[in-house]
């Protein structure tokens, strides 16, 4: 399937510009498809029971796990279902044998979801380090150096920044972590959806990222696990291999991390979502947003008033694009681009308040997110509209 051929499987009105993919993508119709079908025809409880219905579902379940851990080369290690980004991380938060005086490595351009469980650990006597960024969102290698120490426990770096959208080289990160004996967590919550990501070989412990970014249905999302031993956030039903008065023996795999009745329809949407992905391919989905950003950057640099937040140049970024225009409000700005020109974009902080005050940006930035199913003619409707906004900026 080739990428203008996908546009018929988004049924959003076409005269609306949805622009505001880093906070959640779209659904393609296949996706809803495979979810409507579970509800419709094969409805059940997933790991228990022998009827044929549960028997159909526990196999599409494990499918979707299949396909999802195939998608990011994690074969060889556990891919849990969680219902975000933020649940993955808190997840690894609350699963780590944390001893006073461990230390934690961080950013200040992380989403708040992959900062706040770091914060609240200090409650617990860990050290967390934070570490800046230049303007564009750029660390030089030697900060991490410096900073990951041997009590180091962790380090938990965004892939990509959900707001500069600069890719950070984790690969480099990953062999200095491996060094000093600190485990990684790679937040990938804005790498997964745009470019091939291998888990495995990236060289991290825990990838956490979100199915509802990556066209899947909200409340989906992927923690997944090296070879760690972390322990389960809940236990409950489907944990277990055996339970006495006494006490209980976990089961191996994903299943004990997810107790209770799962996302059943959301997995096997997820894992169509990947398939669709797939059909794509990751590669021409990622040349094709390089080039739309290539092209709106381009044009943004040649508006007066504009100011880009990020990289000017596509070199180790994606399509996430943050801009402000003088000294309008960025939801000012977000709420003309919708009135005037049906585009939907972000505006605010993104989760982000350290970042935003890193930048001294007090009112945040609009952010531009593209993906798969933006064109050209998009961005140059978005260009002409902002430029209409810079005029009377
Ligand atoms: C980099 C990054 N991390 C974490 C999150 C949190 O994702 P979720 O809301 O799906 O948990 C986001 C969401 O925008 C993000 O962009």
């Amino acid at each position: 399937m080739n990428l203008e051929d996908c546009l018929a499987d988004f049924q959003i009105p076409r005269y609306l510009h949805y622009m505001d993919s880093a906070a959640t993508s779209l659904v393609p119709e296949p996706v809803i498809a495979a979810m409507n079908e579970y509800d419709r025809q094969y409805r059940a409880n997933v790991g228990r029971g022998m009827h044929r219905l549960t028997r159909i579902a526990t196999q599409r379940y494990q499918d979707a796990h299949e396909l999802v851990s195939g998608f990011i080369g994690g074969k060889e290690g556990t891919t849990v279902f969680t219902k975000n980004t933020t649940e993955a991380i808190n997840m690894v938060a609350a699963g780590l044998d944390w001893q006073p005086g461990d230390r934690i490595v961080t950013t200040g351009v992380e989403h708040h979801s992959n900062l706040l469980p770091w914060l609240r650990l200090r409650q617990k006597g860990i050290e967390v380090v934070i570490l800046q960024p230049d303007e564009a969102g750029i660390f030089a290698i030697e900060a991490f150096e410096e900073a990951i120490t041997a009590n180091a426990k962790l380090v938990a770096v965004s892939h990509v920044s959900n707001v500069l959208g600069t890719v950070q080289p984790v690969r480099e990160i990953a062999e200095i972590c491996k060094a000093q004996g600190a485990y990684f967590l790679v937040d990938a919550a804005q790498s997964v959806p745009h470019f091939s990501v291998d888990a495995w070989r990236t060289g991290c412990d825990f990838l956490c990222f979100s199915g509802h970014k990556m066209l899947g249905p909200t409340g989906t999302g992927v923690l997944w696990i090296r070879d760690a031993a972390i322990s389960p956030l809940m236990l409950g039903g489907g944990t277990v291999e055996d339970v006495t008065t006494e006490g209980y023996t976990l089961t191996s795999g994903y299943q004990r991390f997810e107790g209770g009745t799962p996302n059943i329809s959301g997995a096997i949407g997820l894992g169509q979502a990947v398939k669709y992905l797939e059909s794509l391919g990751m590669d021409g989905i990622s040349k094709h947003e390089q080039k739309l950003t290539e092209r709106l950057l381009t044009g943004l640099a040649d508006i007066e008033n504009v100011t880009i937040h990020g990289p000017q140049n596509t070199k180790n970024r994606i399509g996430v694009v943050s801009f402000t225009i003088g000294r309008i409000h960025p939801h000012e700005i977000a709420y003309l681009l919708d009135e005037r020109a049906a585009i939907l974009v972000r505006s605010g902080d993104h989760c982000c308040i350290p970042l935003m005050k890193h930048l001294g940006l007090e009112n945040g930035t609009v952010r531009a997110s593209l993906y798969l199913y933006n064109t050209s003619e998009e961005v140059d409707l978005l260009l002409e509209a902002i430029e209409e906004i810079a005029r009377i900026a």
